[in-house]
């Protein structure tokens, strides 16, 4: 049975979900960035039991999916400043639009050979606008997905044994190398890749939460002494908690030094390699073995969207290409690009044409400008932050993020870390639930923060502004809540 409607009734369908669209972004800044909800509030919305019978996309458009509209956090928002996800483009909502429609799947090359081809243009584009000297790679769903794939293709190039043919056990203990600061996708990765959770080691970072580097030497030679089998390096460019970036040109020296592969987790700051602003931050990127860069974070695109870029093309393929009967036939003849066989999925959507239409339609001087107006508010947000009596800097601001708390103006609390630790706590929660700013809330040195993180083309100073005068608001009503 079909499942079509007549295709005047699809197009009314698509308008009205046009509709909803413009609707929803029209004075987005005034909106609501959280619903304000509880979890049972939002379930009984969507609770029901199997529809057996269907009803028309029209009804459909006006009834339920107008409660997902009025529940979505809205990350779309100018006021939305918490994790690291994209705000999303117009060009990027129209590309996932058609992208649906063509449904394509990009797992080889028969199967969408304009997705094949334009993937292998946006991953050259990425990694010139980055200024990353090799130009292969693939496209995954995100920065957890893309570090996962680089350190599989680097523990089955580095591993003194055929991995893939007698697994782990049969060669010595591998370790692996980052700083405490590196995101937990990392520990997921070594984890998940059986190389154990305590043989990924995480070194001490110092004041301005980069590597302490002479800490990292120092614990690869015990190692090396040890019986263990060093392999990789991962390096942060730009860390999910404050932003910062490691010195990787230094890390590429010891990484040459011991013969390690040098893997940067660029998720979040790859993007910011390529601004006039922070570039030389990122001096030795070009020098990486593999390079985890996120285009649904700096980039804007909407998620899903994450490049895993690496310096040997043989790497992904040596680690994901297996061929049996039902793909093979074609490939073997005609030997064109596979992507199946570069990543670890194999059906896989059109993630490519939203970036490719991201790229085309702000152009690299459009997208670099947008994230040197973030990383200049962010700075303008320290200013605030350093000249105010009842705000307090937690963590030097790097790229986009910053970290702070609330202190209030009384001299005696502001002496008191219990207390701040539990105000700052009361504050995270009272913003979720007054809705009109979203920021997310972290530990810094012990010390619970509030962390504000820009990756959001359409924020702007009178939006951080509008954030502070929030967040003091809120912060006073804490206060006195916390001191009754
Ligand atoms: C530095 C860094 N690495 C990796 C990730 C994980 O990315 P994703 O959430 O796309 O899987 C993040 C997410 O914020 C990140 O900031």
């Amino acid at each position: 049975m079909s499942l079509d409607v007549d295709v005047e009734e699809f197009r009314k369908s698509l308008y009205k979900a046009s509709d909803l669209i413009v609707e929803l972004y029209s004075d987005i800044e005034n909106k609501k960035v959280f619903c304000g909800k509880s979890e049972n509030e939002v379930r009984e919305l969507f609770e029901e039991e199997l529809p057996i019978n269907g009803i028309n996309l029209d009804k459909l458009l006006e009834t339920t999916i107008k409660d997902v509209f009025s529940t979505a956090t809205l990350n779309t928002s100018p006021n939305y400043m918490a994790y690291v996800s994209s705000a999303g483009t117009y060009a990027g909502i129209v590309a996932e639009l058609l992208c649906s429609a063509l449904n394509q799947n990009c797992s080889k090359w028969h199967c969408s050979p304009a997705g094949s081809e334009i993937e292998r243009v946006i991953i050259e584009w990425i990694a010139k606008f980055i200024g990353y000297p090799s130009t292969f790679g693939s496209l995954v769903s995100g920065g957890t997905a893309a570090n996962m794939s680089c350190l599989a293709a680097c523990r089955k190039i580095k591993a003194p044994l055929d991995v893939s043919k007698d697994g782990l056990k049969a060669g010595p203990q591998l370790t692996f190398y980052t700083s405490t600061e590196a995101h937990s996708c990392v520990e997921k990765s070594i984890d998940s890749l059986g190389i154990g959770k305590k043989n990924l080691r995480k070194i001490s970072v110092k004041e301005d939460f980069t590597i302490d580097v002479k800490k990292l030497e120092e614990q690869i030679i015990l190692d090396r002494n040890q019986g263990y089998y060093p392999v990789c390096i991962i390096a942060n460019a730009g860390t999910v908690n404050t932003g910062a970036v490691d010195p990787l040109d230094i890390i590429a020296e010891v990484c040459k030094k011991y013969n390690l592969w040098f893997h940067i987790d660029a998720a979040y700051g790859g993007p910011a390699a390529g601004t006039k602003l922070v570039k030389h931050l990122f001096k030795g990127i070009e020098k990486a073995d593999s390079v985890a860069l996120d285009p649904h974070k700096w980039f804007y695109v909407p998620i899903e969207a994450g490049c895993a870029l690496v310096k040997d093309i043989q790497s992904l393929k040596a680690t994901f290409s297996i061929l049996p009967d039902y793909l093979k036939l074609d490939t073997e003849k005609f030997h064109r690009f596979e992507f199946m066989e570069h990543t670890f999925q194999l059906s896989r959507s059109f993630r490519a044409l939203k970036i490719y239409m991201t790229f085309k339609a702000y152009g690299a001087e459009g997208l670099r400008k947008s994230i040197e107006e973030n990383i200049l508010i962010m700075k303008y947000l320290e200013e605030l932050i350093k000249q105010s009596d009842d705000f307090e800097l937690l963590a030097p601001v790097t790229l986009s993020t910053v970290c702070f708390r609330y202190k209030t103006n009384d001299k005696n609390l502001q002496k008191n870390e219990s207390y701040l630790s539990m105000l700052n706590k009361e504050i995270l929660d009272m913003v979720e639930k007054d809705g009109r700013i979203f920021v997310a809330g972290t530990i810094i040195n012990g010390k619970t923060a509030i962390r504000v993180c820009c990756v959001n083309h359409r924020a702007k100073k009178q939006h951080i502004d509008k954030l502070i005068s929030i967040l003091r608001e809120i912060g006073r009503n804490a206060t006195l809540v916390k001191s009754i």
